[in-house]
């Protein structure tokens, strides 16, 4: 049983007629968004604003309409997957590198709803690594910087490159161990000279979808 699967497919029941939807980006989104996709093909009307390139695609080839950020003036409702969450809804998202756009959205949207498998539930946040969207102009001198604060920063590298995001930038890894400071590094991140966004999103979320090993899927509240 894919638990994935499964919280991405309940995640998609939660989209009605009319709706501005945040499409989220991720192995868990991608479910949710083909589901969503079949709802459209089947007569569900919603405009749909997606988190990243890839999502943007899939959503495309799927016929959902889409709008653009500089048409957007609501979101109804955004699902997203995330790395890892507590119990007080405290998040880490963009092990996918779409961490800007996917707090864009969410900040925008009435509703917000996080979907994963049962491994993203954690009692404290911290063992995946927290993600930073930093300029490329001055990234060396933002890495010391983090690194100064004993984050240890690692610039993200895919097929042997340095990564770049959908917005031109690089990401930097933090590696700050579970039960780090969460208000402490989220204000020193915050307003951080060469950092665009950072993956701490916090109690931004009413409802997490939760797939589970033995086939059953909880909403939580
Ligand atoms: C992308 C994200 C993803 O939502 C997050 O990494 C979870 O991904 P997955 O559903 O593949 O485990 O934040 O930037």
């Amino acid at each position: 049983m894919d638990m994935k699967k499964l919280a991405g497919d309940k995640a998609a029941t939660y989209v009605k007629d009319g709706m501005v939807v945040g499409l989220g980006t991720g192995s868990t989104a991608y479910h949710m968004v083909n589901a969503v996709g079949e709802m459209v093909k089947n007569g569900l009307k919603i405009q749909a604003i997606p988190t990243s390139k890839a999502t943007e695609a899939q959503a495309r080839e799927l016929g959902i309409p889409l709008l653009t950020i500089d048409e957007l003036d609501h979101v109804d409702l955004a699902i997203d997957g995330v790395d890892e969450i507590d119990p007080q809804f405290n998040a880490i998202k963009g092990g996918g590198g779409a961490l800007y756009r996917e707090k864009v959205v969410a900040s925008m949207a009435k509703e917000v709803i996080w979907i994963m498998d049962e491994s993203k539930l954690v009692d404290k946040i911290g063992a995946f690594h927290l993600p930073v969207e930093i300029a490329q102009y001055g990234s060396k001198q933002a890495m010391e910087r983090m690194a100064g604060y004993g984050w240890n920063p690692v610039l993200r590298v895919r097929d042997g490159k340095t990564f770049v995001t959908d917005n031109g930038n690089y990401i930097a890894d933090l590696h700050l161990g579970a039960g780090f400071d969460i208000q402490d590094v989220y204000s020193k991140l915050t307003g951080m000279l060469g950092v665009l966004e950072h993956g701490l999103f916090l109690n931004m979320c009413k409802r997490m979808i939760v797939g589970h090993s033995d086939g059953t899927v909880d909403v939580i509240e």
